[in-house]
């Protein structure tokens, strides 16, 4: 499996606090399965100097792929980072400010869980008119797409991708988050399903109960595009796999509603 959204470089963030943790952590995701991962640092959270990060970041991730190659753990470390969306954003959004996953269009990008639905619109739209193709993080998380999972329909037929966690599908954020998650990979609207782990204990990169789960309930061929297939292309650069997504409109209710 390939796994894009992982906060697993130490001292970076809120995710792993050590490399020792960083090391636990390659080792659960290596032996559920996972043979790449991307390790996707929060990126221009409120206060962040942007430049100093990437500096870091560089010489963080070559150490880390030192470790894992001298401990012998099969597990290759592709780049990247989680962009926080806020405020004028998309105005500071130059090539070369932040790492697109493994150096490729698709910018891993996330919103406050409280953004307006407008300004998620309006962001998703300048990124692509930026030449880049924007991967939303866990968009079930946000509060405006448990309202209206609808937007999301949108938001994909624009050419944003759609990054669901691992969490959100086994219920880790509790029911309503879950079923919107549910009602995404049911309208084929998901593109890709990420552990977004930030540790050893909790949130973790262990991928197995999750491959189980998508197979029983979506079938063993979406279990694979959807860990497989899709995060590849989109680390290699290429174009992913879009199933038609069944068309919502306005008016017809919640598509969540659904499945409860
Ligand atoms: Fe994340």
């Amino acid at each position: 499996m390939i796994d894009i959204h992982t906060h697993i470089l130490p001292e970076m963030d809120d995710g792993a606090h050590s490399w020792e943790e960083a090391i636990e952590m390659a080792e659960l995701a290596a032996e559920s399965g996972t043979h790449t991962l991307a390790a996707t640092v929060h990126a221009n959270l409120p206060g962040m100097d942007n430049e100093r990060r990437m500096e870091v970041y560089v010489r963080q991730i070559e150490h880390f792929r030192t470790i894992l190659h001298s401990e012998g753990i099969a597990l290759n470390v592709c780049s990247g980072m989680e962009v926080f969306a806020y405020g004028d954003f998309t105005r500071k959004l130059h090539p070369g400010d932040f790492l697109t996953l493994n150096g490729s269009r698709y910018l891993l990008t996330e919103f406050p869980m409280d953004e307006r639905a407008a300004q998620i619109y309006r962001t998703v739209d300048d990124i692509l008119e930026s030449g880049l193709i924007p991967v939303l993080a866990h968009p079930e998380r946000y509060a405006c797409v448990q309202r209206v999972p609808a937007h999301v329909w949108e938001w994909y037929q624009m050419g944003a991708l759609i990054q669901i966690n691992k969490g959100s599908l086994l219920g880790r954020f509790g029911s309503r988050i879950q079923r919107t998650a549910d009602a995404l990979i049911h309208y084929c609207l998901a593109s890709v399903v990420a552990s977004d782990a930030h540790h050893a204990d909790v949130r973790t990169p262990d991928l197995t109960k999750t491959e189980e789960f998508l197979k029983n309930e979506y079938g063993s061929r979406t279990a694979y595009l959807l860990l497989e297939e899709n995060p590849r292309r989109i680390l290699q650069g290429r174009e992913t796999i879009r199933k038609e997504a069944i068309p919502y409109r306005y008016g017809e209710g919640n598509i969540s509603s659904d499945f409860v």
